[in-house]
């Protein structure tokens, strides 16, 4: 089971600190087989690497430019250079990228330049709330996969993270039937085998208690609720008891 943090546009220095707290807590918990992941700012991925150096969590980024290279891109950086300061991974592809004008054919550019520099990549797909009123859940799914991962046979480095854009940030969740249907959409878009595929959106310690209980789901992406230790720690535990 993953559980990754995303922190967006949050997080100084100071609050390195309230990771004691986790690590602390995946050391009484052990028999758990859960991985975590945190993915910071850039600002912090390097010194969040440092201090989980001797634990099992990793690091990743919440984007990267598609240049492999070194180039003329202010304010950018690249999945190389995310990985020279400890990032493992890289999220991709969210709606609140897509919102400020990343398509399909952008993302898919990134994710083969962070497959390239070695990074996974946490896919990022999931319809708005007009799409779904208007019935195109799959439709959208379907298009957001097919271009996003287009000529990118090994899918090994892939873990897609299905977010409905009406969830985030909105205290709503999906219907569970409804999000099986999603789930099970996604995971027969793959012939071989398919990618692990997380739920994200507006998850916390009181919907957790439902959200677990739909055995195909591979784990969560968590923007709000992680940047809290306890309530991130609250997930987890929830997520087993
Ligand atoms: P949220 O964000 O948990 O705050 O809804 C999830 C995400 O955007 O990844």
């Amino acid at each position: 089971m993953y559980f990754i943090a995303n922190w967006k546009m949050f997080g100084d220095l100071k609050t390195l600190n309230s990771l004691d707290k986790v690590i602390k807590f995946l050391k009484a918990n052990k028999k758990n087989k859960f991985k975590l992941i945190y993915c910071p700012p850039n600002t912090l991925i390097r010194p969040l690497s440092k201090r989980l150096k001797n634990t099992n969590i990793e690091v990743g980024a919440q984007n990267s430019h598609e240049n492999e290279n070194s180039g003329p891109y202010t304010g950018h950086v690249n999945s190389k250079m995310l990985k020279n300061v400890g990032a493992k991974y890289v999220i991709l592809g969210h709606s609140e990228n897509r919102q400020e004008g990343e398509n399909d054919k952008l993302i898919n550019l990134k994710i083969k330049s962070a497959i390239k520099a070695g990074l996974k990549i946490i896919f990022c797909v999931g319809e708005t709330l007009k799409e779904k009123r208007n019935r195109k859940t799959n439709q959208v799914l379907a298009r957001q996969i097919n271009n996003g991962l287009k000529l990118i046979n090994n899918k090994s480095k892939i873990i897609i993270a299905y977010e409905p854009v009406w969830s985030i940030g909105t205290g709503v969740i999906p219907k569970s039937e409804d999000l099986k249907k999603s789930i099970s959409f996604i995971k027969s878009k793959f012939r071989k085998k398919s990618p692990k595929v997380l739920y994200g959106g507006s998850v916390n310690a009181n919907n957790i208690i439902e959200l677990k209980n739909i055995s195909m789901i591979d784990g969560f992406l968590i923007g709000g609720a992680s940047q809290d230790s306890k309530k991130f720690i609250d997930i987890i535990k929830k997520t087993y008891n």
